[in-house]
């Protein structure tokens, strides 16, 4: 009996102890990650440039695209749901109706249209316009050079129409961020061309694009191409032997995604060398967005707690990418990984060069790069 009530009591110490050691843990991680965090000090305006940047209808690539363009630039939104990015993009919707309507938008602002004078058409351009009133980009920074361009990165045909599209429209391109990225945890998914569906995404969508861009930010130069990568990549390893893993847990083809956006790169950084062109990738650490969304109940309640009270938030997570884009203190550098606004060391075999050229070739095979294609 007594053995009992000691070992009973051992119990309760031993548990108040380990919850007690998880929630110092938890502390410590929170107030690291407050002390390390890295914000973009930069003012560069960035009138007279453009700036793509992908996936930017939430997440960290929204809160890119609000900084980008309140520094007066000419953003191009590259989103798969080009809905949302419209709604996001907001008043320009106004500048638009006004194509229509020139006389009525020389004279009245949106607030006041009242639609009930108008025919059909008209009204349906107005209600667009008082959709589009209630959002965003343009009316918080005051730029109405935003346009948004449909990118289905998991389509090599989709990522052959938007940069055709983009060669013929723009003259310049400055800036190319890829930020865009999906997850999967359990869910096998193969795209249209035959690829794994995060892989089609996260790596040869962009790496496509870059080849179809690479003409107009050569023709740019010094313009810059920053990649959203993530610390992550750690867990995982690009397997040579099987560049479309069709087969494999997506949840682990996320890290090794991951891991081919810096070993594509670095490469990439060593091919553009002399150009005028710089690459650098980063990790913009951990936050709360929809690239957890498929993280499955019980996991994600863990998973959201966590993101929610311990990490950082979207905004401060696209101070590294905001800093690769804009900052004069990393012009000129290239082939970096960087974390919290600062160089970061690799490891894992990442940066290993060989294998870099190797993935490079495979990698053109797979997005069936054309000999009239542009040659990094
Ligand atoms: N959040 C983190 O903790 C974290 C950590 C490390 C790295 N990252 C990286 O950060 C980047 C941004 O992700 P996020 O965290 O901001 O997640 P997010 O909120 O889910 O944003 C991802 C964006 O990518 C777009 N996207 C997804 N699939 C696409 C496709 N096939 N074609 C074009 N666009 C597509 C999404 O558009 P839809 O609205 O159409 O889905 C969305 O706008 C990703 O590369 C991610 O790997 C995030």
């Amino acid at each position: 009996m007594l053995l009992k009530i000691v070992s009973c009591t051992t119990l309760c110490y031993l548990a108040t102890a380990a919850s007690l050691g998880v929630l110092l843990l938890l502390l410590a991680v929170y107030f690291y990650a407050q002390y390390t965090l890295g914000i973009c000090k930069s003012k560069t305006n960035m009138a007279g440039k453009t700036v793509i940047i992908t996936g930017c209808t939430s997440g960290i690539g929204k809160e890119t695209a609000r900084d980008i363009a309140k520094r007066g630039a000419r953003l191009i939104m590259a989103c798969r749901n080009t809905d949302a990015a419209n709604k996001l993009k907001g008043i320009n919707i106004y500048f638009n109706v006004c194509k229509y309507m020139p006389v009525l938008c020389e004279t009245i602002t949106p607030e006041v249209i009242s639609i009930d004078n108008y025919d059909t058409v008209t009204r349906a351009n107005c209600m667009v316009m008082l959709l589009g009133e209630e959002q965003e980009l343009i009316k918080e920074s005051n730029n109405n050079n935003i346009i948004v361009r449909k990118l289905d990165l998991s389509l090599l045909s989709s990522v052959r129409e938007f940069a055709e599209q983009i060669n013929r429209e723009e003259n310049k391109l400055d800036v190319l961020i890829h930020n865009a990225g999906t997850a999967e945890v359990f869910r096998k998914k193969v795209t249209e061309d035959g690829l794994e569906m995060t892989m089609a995404t996260n790596h040869y969508g962009p790496f496509l694009l870059t080849h179809l861009l690479i003409d107009l930010l050569r023709r740019s130069k010094p313009s810059r191409i920053v990649v959203v990568a993530s610390s992550l990549y750690v867990f995982a390893r690009v397997n040579l032997n099987n560049i479309n893993p069709t087969t494999t847990l997506p949840g682990y083809l996320y890290y090794v995604s991951k891991y081919a956006n810096i070993m594509f790169t670095l490469e990439l950084a060593r091919r553009l060398e002399g150009s005028g062109v710089t690459a650098n990738c980063l990790h913009p650490g951990l936050m709360s967005t929809g690239i957890w969304k498929n993280v499955p109940p019980p996991m994600s309640w863990l998973v959201n707690f966590l993101l929610n009270n311990l990490c950082k938030t979207p905004e401060q997570g696209a101070q590294t990418t905001i800093h690769l884009a804009t900052s004069e203190e990393v012009e000129g550098v290239s082939g970096k990984y960087f974390s919290d606004c600062r160089e970061s060391s690799l490891c894992c075999g990442v940066a290993d060069p060989s294998k870099g050229k190797k993935f490079w070739e495979l990698s053109e095979g797979i997005v069936k790069l054309q000999p009239t294609d542009p040659k990094i």
